[in-house]
């Protein structure tokens, strides 16, 4: 991975850790979290989706509006909930069930959250207009950011339903 782009997750982490503390509600952390991340890497969108009963459900995001309800098992995020593990598409137009929210959007993750009983909350999808933009860097650093989302996410156990 280019170095500049290993420096800007490490310092979306630190600012993520410094815009978050002392601040214990998700739906605010999540929001700082999202312009954090947009406003330091290169994505076209970022953000949060939150289970909702049978669907995601849209939450805190940074980038074009975006679809509101997606189905378990439906499109990049549905899938990655479903199976429960990230989902690296390096061209969104190749897989099968894509939701096109934004055309331009040509790669993607998303990323599972998780409960502290590792029952999952949400997922953490980022978008690139570029193909094939992400690699297994991109995963590694995005699992640790999402790993983080999920520390600060715990302190609010309402938001989780706990
Ligand atoms: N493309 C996604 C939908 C969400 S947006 O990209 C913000 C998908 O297929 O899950």
């Amino acid at each position: 991975m280019r170095t500049e782009r290993a420096e800007a997750y490490r310092l979306a982490r630190e600012e993520i850790r410094s815009v978050t503390g002392g601040v214990d509600d998700a739906l605010a952390n999540l929001a700082n979290m999202a312009a954090v991340l947009f406003d330091r890497l290169p994505f076209s969108w970022v953000g949060f989706y939150r289970v909702s009963g049978e669907e995601l459900l849209l939450g805190p995001f940074q980038g074009k509006p975006a679809c509101v309800r997606i189905g378990k098992g439906r499109g990049v995020c549905g899938k990655a909930w479903e199976k429960g593990e990230l989902l690296l598409v390096p061209d969104v137009h190749a897989f099968d069930g894509h939701l096109a929210c934004d055309p331009a959007s040509r790669s993607e993750v998303v990323v599972p959250l998780r409960r502290p009983d590792a029952s999952v909350w949400g997922v953490l999808d980022v978008d690139s207009t570029e193909p094939n933009d992400f690699g297994e860097e991109d995963a590694a650093r995005l699992t640790e950011i999402a790993r983080l989302v999920e520390e600060i996410v715990s302190r609010d156990p309402v938001f989780l339903g706990l």
